[in-house]
């Protein structure tokens, strides 16, 4: 197996009585890269995640860390990794700042390395001014960065972030988003676990989509998206009376239904990939070039790749229709 491979899994298995948590995952993630794993509630993610990190012991197939296997070179695994899991491991009764302390001297610093390095990473993280606040007392927002805070003491090569912003609001997801592209670019591998498509839209470069302990798709995105095979278009025309014309040329050029906006120049369509010789792109362009020769002015158009909200739902339909 490669060792330019951050993570490298062949038909790994996990079984809890009867079910089959994991259930023959294979995975490939480069390292040096954010690699999303997605699913729903129950699909496996924490549970693929505590094994690669050593905590859980496969029931089948094989998972290698750097090249180390996870079972038999379990401490080279460890020294390697880092986790910051759904259910963190600060002391709520510490403030943040005796935890990152204390965390960095069980690491092996001494103390005043343990301080700066305390310091250094609430400064970071926007916690400066709750350093000196017990962690209960923390917004999630905030327990998130302390949580991911603690995991990044000593730079791990690879750390896991299980789902690091379920129940975050928008400003503090951004914050945690921020704070793991800087730990990308200081050259740690990150394999992140999230049921937000948009997250792993953001961050990840590489994704793999679980559902029942099954890899059900992976790729990049624009892979994912496109597998999915269609696209919209969104037009905004001048004038409001040339919709109905509009619509029926729309209709016609892409062989598809259009769908009126509630905005009266505003129209949408799909654009299937899958269905005609042409790309999605190549049909849209016939779309307006068929409009223009009908006299309708366009005055704002886009061709908008399907969201991976689309993608997954699309593959957990075609899921479904399988089974
Ligand atoms: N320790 C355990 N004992 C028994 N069953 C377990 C255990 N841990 C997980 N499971 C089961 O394994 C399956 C996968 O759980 P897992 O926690 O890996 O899912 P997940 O993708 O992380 O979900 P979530 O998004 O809710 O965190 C679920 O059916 C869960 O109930
Ligand atoms: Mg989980």
């Amino acid at each position: 197996m490669s060792t330019d491979l951050a993570i490298e899994t062949s038909g790994l298995v996990k079984v809890f009585g009867d079910n089959r948590a994991v259930d023959g995952v294979d995975l490939k993630v480069a390292a040096g890269t954010v690699y999303g794993v997605l699913g729903p509630n129950g699909a496996g993610k924490t549970t693929t995640v505590r094994m690669l990190a050593t905590l859980l012991r496969p029931d089948g197939g094989e998972a290698r860390v750097f090249g180390k296997d996870v079972q038999k070179e379990a401490d080279a695994v460890r020294s390697r990794v880092s986790l910051t899991g759904q259910y963190a491991s600060v002391d709520e009764d510490l403030t943040g700042l005796e935890n990152l302390i204390l965390l960095a001297r069980l690491l092996g610093h001494p103390k005043p390395a343990a301080r700066e390095r305390a310091a250094q990473l609430l400064e970071a993280f926007g916690l400066r001014d709750a350093a000196d606040k017990q962690v209960k007392n923390y917004s999630g927002g905030m327990r998130r960065r302390i949580d991911i805070a603690a995991s990044i003491l000593n730079t791990p090569d690879l750390l896991f972030l299980d789902e690091p912003t379920t129940g975050l609001d928008p400003r503090s997801r951004n914050q945690v988003w921020d704070i793991v592209r800087a730990v990308v670019a200081q050259g740690t591998t990150v394999l992140l676990t999230t049921q937000y498509l948009d997250e792993a839209d953001h961050l990840a470069s590489r994704i793999a989509v679980i559902d029942h302990g099954r890899v059900i798709a992976e790729g990049t995105k624009g892979e994912l998206k496109a597998s999915v095979g269609s696209g919209a278009v969104h037009l905004r025309l001048r004038e409001a009376e040339q919709r109905p014309e509009a619509e029926r040329v729309l209709a016609a050029a892409l062989g598809a239904e259009v769908l009126l906006d509630a905005d009266p120049v505003a129209m949408t369509a799909r654009v299937s990939a899958g269905s005609s010789d042409r790309g999605a792109a190549e049909q849209a362009a016939h779309a307006l070039a068929e409009l223009a020769r009908n006299g309708i002015t366009v005055d704002n158009f886009s061709l908008g790749q399907p969201s991976l909200d689309e993608v997954f739902l699309a593959l957990t339909d075609k899921k479904g229709e399988a089974a």
